[in-house]
Formats: structure tokens, sequence, C-alpha cells
């Protein structure tokens, strides 16, 4: 196509750029103008008429600013759940201009999507009733909830959490080093230590503030990180704060991880992987990884924010499911988030690594306390679980059936393996128009598009949980199969 054949305001990912594509043009109008862009503003401009008027809008920069506001990312597949807009990256550029302005420029898709009615984030849920929810003023099934185990709601976590705020009260004294443990934060971290089958456990205020504290404090500059390019924006950031060489390798690739390793040159090296990926819905090669750490001496972490009541019989996690030994994983994540329906994050391992983060953690101790509540309510949860295993076990005849039922109609579902389950929509217009339709006729899915997955790998992200029932699961593939095929994702 030539220069002059292009629509200036066309769209340009309809026109299949992709986010390489944008980091070359980011880079080509830089050579060309001297303006420094980033290229994720290029995915928020998005056609050229409104990324020529940005460029005449940016002064050009001082030599001391060339070297600020590009992503560094380095993902080797183009995955970019760390890669959030940054707006304030760049603002020395656009000096002079109003802040307001520039954010609203920012913020143009979503305010446009939201002037259409076709915004389709933060989607309001008013009660809910088992996998049912009232949402917008419609009655939805939900197919895009973390609580694998069906456990929001449930009678002995709302009790374990009113005795709680009866006990303690709603919030909490402090940190947990100076004036904010309970004797639930105790009971519950010797309980999860148990269940984890590691010696010790440290509970956080949430998932992201646990990987983000614990990393940061395990690792620093002059130490060596190596993740997998798949991993959770948590991970992410932790390792770029640490000011560790951060590097990563291709997802699930040991002979990729295998050659970092290669290069560690006696550093104190760690290796991070998630357990069952937060976008694909598959596993980590964790044997494979456990064995390549051992013989390079790196230490291991693991997330286990999805594995946790989903993977291994009775629902501990991954090392459960690979039957690996205790202490072949130094330090595993996770959260109470997700199958354990309440709020938090912990980390459980060896003693001296859990000992030494009580006191060097910066967001376990410059952070106020986990409210006990919670800390109780997931004591209650682990209690469910530990007399109700059949609630693992119902999960995986669901994903089984569900799974099938998606094949079976044509839907592309990547690498998935487990309760998340990704449909690929392969534009981002199908993905807003597919979550619309389910939407509109009683289904509640969650679209995820750039900058949560590669700009090129939109899709629906649906979850299974242990309380789906089959005529549900029967109608969410009915309502995905007429939406799937007006929506051309399906013939
Ligand atoms: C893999 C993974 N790790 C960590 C987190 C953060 O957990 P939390 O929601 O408790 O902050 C998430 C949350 O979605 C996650 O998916």
């Amino acid at each position: 196509m030539s220069i002059q054949k292009i629509d200036h305001d066309a769209a340009l990912f309809d026109l299949g750029i992709d986010s390489l594509g944008a980091m070359s043009i980011a880079a080509a109008l830089e050579d060309a103008t001297g303006k420094k862009l980033n290229p994720e503003l290029i995915y928020e401009l998005d056609t050229i008429r409104l990324i020529g008027a940005h460029l005449d809008s940016v002064r050009t920069p001082s030599a001391s600013a060339v070297t600020s506001g590009v992503s560094d990312s380095g993902s080797s597949e183009g995955a970019s759940n760390k890669e959030t807009p940054n707006p304030t990256s760049g603002t020395e550029d656009q000096a002079g201009e109003d802040p307001i302005s520039y954010f609203t420029r920012l913020n143009r898709k979503v305010n446009l999507a939201k002037e259409q009615g076709v915004y389709p984030f933060e989607p309001e849920i008013c009660s809910h009733e088992g996998v049912w929810v009232e949402c917008e003023g419609k009655r939805m099934l939900m197919l895009a909830s973390y609580e694998y185990l069906g456990l929001l709601g449930h009678e002995e976590l709302n009790r374990a959490a009113e005795e709680a705020i009866a006990d303690f009260g709603t919030g909490h004294h402090g940190s947990r080093l100076l004036t904010g443990t309970t004797s639930n934060h105790c009971d519950l971290e010797f309980r999860l230590a148990d269940w984890m089958r590691a010696e010790d456990a440290i509970v956080f205020s949430s998932g992201y503030v646990a990987n983000l504290a614990t990393i940061s404090a395990l690792v620093g500059p002059g130490d060596y990180i190596i993740g997998d390019s798949l991993n959770h924006a948590s991970i992410v950031d932790g390792c770029r704060m640490s000011g560790a060489d951060f590097r990563e390798f291709k997802h699930n690739d040991m002979h990729e991880l295998t050659s970092l390793l290669l290069e560690s040159n006696g550093r104190r090296t760690l290796v991070i992987v998630d357990a069952i990926f937060s976008m694909e819905g598959d596993i980590a090669d964790l044997p494979s990884v456990v064995a390549t750490c051992k013989k390079h001496k790196a230490l291991l972490m693991v997330d286990e924010a999805h594995s946790m009541g989903v993977l291994g019989e009775t629902g501990s996690g991954i090392q459960e499911h690979f039957g690996l030994a205790p202490g072949d994983i130094d330090i595993k994540m996770g959260t109470l988030s997700k199958s354990l329906a309440g709020s938090g994050g912990f980390v459980a391992g060896n003693r001296q690594i859990i000992t030494y983060l009580r006191h060097h953690a910066r967001g376990y101790i410059f952070s106020g306390a986990l409210p006990s509540v919670y800390a109780n309510v997931a004591i209650a949860a682990l209690e469910v679980l530990r007399n109700e295993p059949s609630r693992v076990t119902q999960i995986w005849k669901n994903v089984e059936y569900y799974l099938a039922g998606l094949k079976r109609l044509g839907f592309d579902t990547g690498t998935c393996e487990t309760p998340i389950v990704p449909i690929m929509t392969r534009t981002n217009d199908a993905t807003l128009k597919f979550t619309q339709l389910c939407r509109s006729e009683g289904l509640l899915v969650a679209p995820v598009c750039y900058p949560a997955v590669p700009m090129d790998a939109p899709r629906l992200r649906t979850c299974i949980t242990s309380s789906h029932e089959q005529p549900e699961l029967d109608f969410a593939l009915d309502v995905l199969e007429r939406a799937g095929r007006q929506c051309g994702i399906i013939d």
C-alpha cells in the first residue's frame, strides 16, 4: 500500500499494526522528528491524524530526556501484562501542555466507549446468588470469576467474618510488625504453612503486595532474576522494583531457561514462574523447572494464585499436582482472593526466608495489616476445603465438559488446560462485540485486550468454578455459540 492511500483516520491496529509495529513506528517517528513517542501512546491515539497532532504538541526533548519514557519490557513474546500504559512517561516532552488535556487525550478511547454505551469494564454487580449475579439491571450467569471453589457467600465464611468483626472490628491497629498482628493472623499463617507443605508462612494485605514485597526483598542490585515471559504483572513489577538484573525466557521453554541460567556468572539467582498462567490457563512445566534450578543452584519461587484450591487431589497446589518433594519449591506465593473467596496474599516456604521477609519486606513493614476479618475468612475457607475435597474434583469435571463443548463448537482456546479458559477472538472489535452480545443474553464474560495480553491475541477470558452445574454450562455454551457465530469468531 502506498503512503498516499492510508486513511489518516483509520485505526492503525485495524491495519494490522501490532506491538512490534508500534515500537518501529515510534522509533521511525523519533528518528524523523527528534521527538520522543512512547509506543504505548500509539495504541491510545490510534490514528495517523491523532498521532500527528500529538507530535505537534510535543516539544523537542532536551538531550537528558532522550533516554526516558520508553517501555523497557524485554518480553520475548510480546505478552505485555507488564506494559500498563504509563501516562506520566514522557511528560517532560509535553512540558507546557495543560496536564488535564494530556490525560483527556489518553482517555480518548475510554471516553468514546462510555459515550457510545459500549464500555465493557467494571460491570457493576449489585448482588449475587451462587453463580448468578444481578449486574447492570440484568440477571447474568457469572462466567468470569476467580472464586474457583464456589465459596463466595458460603455460610461458614460469612460466620467467620462476623466473628472476627465482633472480636477485632473492621480494621487494624497498624502494621503487622508493630501492633497489627492478631491471633487470627498467627493461626492463618500456621494453617497456610501446613496446607502448602512449607515450614512457615507470612500474610500480606494482597497478592500483588506479596509479590512486590517478597521479590524486592529477596533480590537486589547485583543479583539475577529469571521469569517466564507470561508471568503475572505483579511478578514483573516486583522483579523490576528489585533492581536486580531481570531476564525473561520464552513461555515454558526450558532450553531458554537453561541458557539464561548459564549467564548467572555466580550471582545469587531467583527463578520465578506462575503455576497456572492467568491469561492462557496452562500449567508450568514445573518438574523441569525444579530440576534446572537445582542443577544451577538457583532459588525457585512459584506464584500459586490460580493453582491453590485447583491443582492436586486436595487442592493444595502444583507440588501435589506433580508429586514434587517438599522443599523442591523454595518460595510459594498465593492469594486469599481467588479460591479462598476473601482478600489478602501470602508467601510460604523455608522458615529462615519467612523470618527474613518479616523484617525486610517493605510492603509488609510499611503497610497496615490485612484486616483480621480476612484472616478468619481464609481460615474458614481452608477448613471447608479440607472437609470437602469433592469441590476440587467437581471443578475438573466442569472444565472437561465445558472445554469439550467449546472445542466441538470450533472455538480456539489456545493452550488452556485448567478452569481459566480463554476464547481467542482475533480482533479487539470482535472481542468487544462478543462480550456485549454475551452480556445482552445474560452471560457475564470478561474481555481481555492489550496491554493485558499481546495486541494480536485478544480474547474473552472465561472461568469455570465447582458451583457451575451442567444446565448452566449448557446455557453458557449456547450463548457463546450464538454470539460467536454473529461475530464471525466461529463458522
Ligand atoms: C498470578 C497472579 N498473581 C498475583 C495476583 C495478585 O493477587 P491479588 O488479587 O490478591 O492482589 C493475581 C491477581 O489476579 C494473579 O492472577
